[in-house]
């Protein structure tokens, strides 16, 4: 992908950011992904008086997936209330492995990496092959 079309992305992830719910952090995030289908989908965080409940705008991109019709993420992008790229939390790196693979892009705050390099060594479905 260019990077004209990260850009986008990265756009997409800024305006979905600006509908956060995060009162109690302040920190909103914007989450934003391509599928191999070439949607684009969207999420951001959603906090709770429980704090412990609060939903990661990737939870909410992950849901939109499947609700829009599903498929696999291709790249993803995650910004800040300042439009800053970053990292997603370990729980979901693991959320979006998942969906992505290994070999999902990562626009992080090194560049853009896989999903291999930002999640070394993953559990996935695979290792839970032949258990059902
Ligand atoms: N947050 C996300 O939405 N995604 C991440 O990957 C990092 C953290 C949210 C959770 C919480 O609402 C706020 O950022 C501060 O941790």
């Amino acid at each position: 992908m260019e990077q004209t079309e990260w850009n986008e992305l990265r756009t997409a992830a800024v305006e979905v950011m600006a509908h956060a719910y995060a009162p109690y952090s302040n920190y909103p995030v914007g989450a934003a992904a391509r599928t191999d289908e070439g949607r684009v989908v969207v999420g951001c965080n959603v906090e709770n008086a429980a704090y412990g409940v609060a939903l990661c705008a990737e939870c909410g991109l992950v849901s939109q997936l499947h609700a829009s019709g599903g498929g696999r993420l291709t790249h993803v992008v995650c910004v800040n209330g300042a439009g800053e790229v970053i990292m997603p939390c370990g729980r979901c790196r693991q959320l979006l492995f998942e969906h992505g693979g290994r070999d999902l892009l990562v626009w992080t705050v090194a560049g853009v990496r896989t999903m291999a390099e930002v999640l070394p060594d993953a559990f996935g479905p695979d290792d839970l092959e032949g258990m059902k």
